[in-house]
């Protein structure tokens, strides 16, 4: 609607990739990721977890059984192992050969023209992936001030501040599914004492949610955004940004020349 444009061209809404363009292309695949660079979104998320011999790779599920022809724990497999499985050909066999890519790779390719919203994801089964996270980054002085374009987040919270503790320069979010629906104004203050964003699944977003975020001293990134309509309830509510699997339902209005 006319009154929705108006809205978020007040506000610019970040625009955040989920697991990549994954609305166009194989989650958290480097064609996902490379869909949303040429969609313009202002982020990729990718999640991130551990094989056996330690690596940190961007996959969603703690099993590779919905997303490649494999089957197996991610934690089972060692990155020789797991790069051999196909993750595009379950999306479309236009995607056939898709790899698992390593955070590392992603980091190379995509630094410094996208933003990059990390998501420790079952941060519990892999214990010292804060560490590797955090050291892949300092390797490249991505841990330094004013760096505005790397964000991490999880649902374990625990996590969220382990990392916050290594990396006390890069933003923070907490992911809040819907048990923090009723999340009380004390909660989101302790949760600003270590992170900068409050990031939650978009049915409990409204208005005066949004607002309490702010007053806490935090942004918001609703997750995740599958319809127009939805998007536009979220602009209206007066989120941040929306994390989406269709980077095309946020306008861009800057590009008005
Ligand atoms: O970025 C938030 C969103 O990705 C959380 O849910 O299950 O898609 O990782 P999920
Ligand atoms: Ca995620």
């Amino acid at each position: 609607t006319g009154e929705t444009a108006t809205t978020q061209q007040q506000q610019k809404i970040v625009n955040v990739a989920h697991r990549g363009a994954s609305g166009h292309a194989p989650e958290n695949t480097m064609a996902a990721f490379e869909k949303a660079f040429q969609m313009k979104s202002d982020y990729i998320e990718i999640d991130v977890q551990m094989t056996r011999d330690g690596e940190v790779v961007a996959i969603h599920d703690t099993t590779v059984d919905r997303t490649t022809n494999g089957t197996g724990f991610v934690g089972d497999f060692t990155l020789e192992e797991i790069q051999q499985l196909d993750a595009g050909s379950w999306f479309d066999e236009e995607f056939a050969g898709e790899k698992i890519p390593t955070f590392e790779e992603i980091v190379d390719a995509f630094r410094g023209k996208i933003g990059i919203l990390i998501e420790l994801k079952s941060p519990e089964l892999y214990p010292g992936i804060e560490e590797k996270v955090a050291n892949i980054l300092m390797e490249r002085n991505m841990h330094l001030p004013n760096n505005n374009k790397v964000i991490i987040q999880s649902f374990n919270h625990e996590s969220v501040q382990r990392s916050k503790e290594l990396l006390p320069n890069i933003p923070h979010g907490v992911l809040a599914g819907m048990s923090w629906a009723d999340v009380t104004d004390e909660q989101l203050l302790e949760f600003a004492t270590y992170a900068d964003y409050f990031n939650p699944n978009r049915n409990m977003v409204d208005e005066e949610l949004v607002d309490r975020v702010h007053r806490s001293g935090m942004e918001v990134y609703a997750y995740t955004v599958r319809a127009q309509e939805h998007a536009d309830q979220l602009f209206e509510a007066g989120v941040d940004g929306i994390i989406t699997d269709f980077p095309e339902y946020v306008y861009d209005f800057s590009g008005l020349n």
